[in-house]
């Protein structure tokens, strides 16, 4: 497994993380704390040192798990959680000093940590981008020693560029195939200002792995059945915001053109080609998705004719919708 330089914290991560949202299930399905320990066995013994978590993932089972298989194995991964999506109502105004210092505590509980490698702000409100309060509190949690670095997760790339405007050491932005704004604008900055990128959704939430069929059905409690039309929060989270028929449709198109049987690896190598990002976190609801998505940091890198047919699908077939969006 190869590593690069995790932005301004000067840390070396592996190049692919561990996306945790699913972690010990699939979305919607009850959470089974053997399979969550095998994933993260998996992600150990597979050289990942990068684990994406949050605090509402599985209502705290994520960041549990987490803490349990580190404390038996300690120093093994570099940890970044995130925070605010247990806001209820989530709006500007429920974000306060006081109750990002409590996040920050009830995460170190969970994970039994005495300080965060990096918390996030976990896709707030876009005001939320431009308030000193919330940053000023995020510094002086780093001060006081309670998180080493912090950072943000976004939805759009406008909410990326008002962030940098503060001393952020990291971004986590849906960047894959199906995504390719934020190589306009947003990587460059992040480059210049040494802000490391976590690239999500790398899979198009299964899509770009191409298992999936058009009449494919998804549980009901599955946000890829009830988030399609964003009922429940940004759409952009689902499938990257593609509408599902045409997600499958170029995905087809993407295993044929670039003749790969392995569209999953192709998708997560593709995400490397770029130097802007730090790590790549695919989401894993089983051991054997881990073991898989590693091999593609030993994949060839994609020719330059491969990177233009990608770059040419997405501009004849999605820049007209995904561009305006996010
Ligand atoms: N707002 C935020 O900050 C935010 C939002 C979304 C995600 N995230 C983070 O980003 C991570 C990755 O995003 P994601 O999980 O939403 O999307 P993703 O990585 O694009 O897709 C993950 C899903 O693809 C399928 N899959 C993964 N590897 C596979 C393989 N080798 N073969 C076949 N299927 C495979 C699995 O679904 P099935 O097995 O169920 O088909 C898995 O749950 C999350 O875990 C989370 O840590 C953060």
């Amino acid at each position: 497994m190869k590593e690069r330089i995790f932005g301004k914290t000067g840390r070396s991560v592996s190049e692919i993380g561990l996306g945790t949202w699913q972690l010990g299930t699939k979305w919607g399905e009850p959470f089974n704390h053997d399979e969550a320990m095998r994933i993260l066995q998996a992600a150990d013994e597979s050289g990942i040192t990068f684990i994406d978590t949050a605090d509402v993932y599985n209502g705290g089972e994520s960041e549990k798990a987490i803490g349990e298989y580190i404390k038996s194995h300690p120093n093994k991964f570099y940890i970044t959680t995130k925070c605010g999506r247990q806001l209820n109502p989530h709006t500007d105004e429920m974000y306060t000093p006081s109750a990002v210092r409590g996040f920050v505590e009830d995460s170190l509980k969970r994970l039994g940590l005495e300080k965060l490698d990096l918390i996030l702000l976990h896709c707030p409100p876009t005001s939320v981008f431009a308030r000193d309060d919330i940053f000023g509190e995020l510094e002086a949690l780093k001060k006081a020693g309670k998180i080493a670095d912090y950072g943000v997760s976004i939805e759009k790339v406008k909410e990326g560029l008002m962030a940098m405007e503060y001393d952020i050491a990291a971004m986590e932005v849906i960047f894959n195939m199906f995504r390719l704004k934020p190589l306009d604008e947003l990587f460059p900055k992040a480059a210049a200002n040494n802000v490391g990128i976590i690239a999500r959704v790398p899979l198009a939430s299964g899509i770009l792995t191409g298992k999936f069929k058009k009449d494919t059905m998804f549980g009901d409690k599955d946000h890829r059945t009830y988030n399609r039309d964003g009922a429940a929060f940004d759409k952009g989270e689902t499938f990257s915001g593609v509408p599902y028929d045409l997600g499958i449709e170029l995905a087809e198109e993407l295993k044929e053109k670039l003749g790969t049987a392995d569209l999953a690896g192709t998708a997560i190598r593709w995400v490397l080609m770029h130097p802007e990002v730090s790590v790549v976190i695919p989401g894993a609801s089983r051991a054997s998705q881990v073991i898989e998505n590693v091999r593609a940091s030993e994949l060839p890198a994609l020719t330059d004719d491969q990177m233009a047919f990608v770059r040419a699908l997405y501009d004849e077939n999605l820049k007209p919708i995904i561009h305006p969006q996010w």
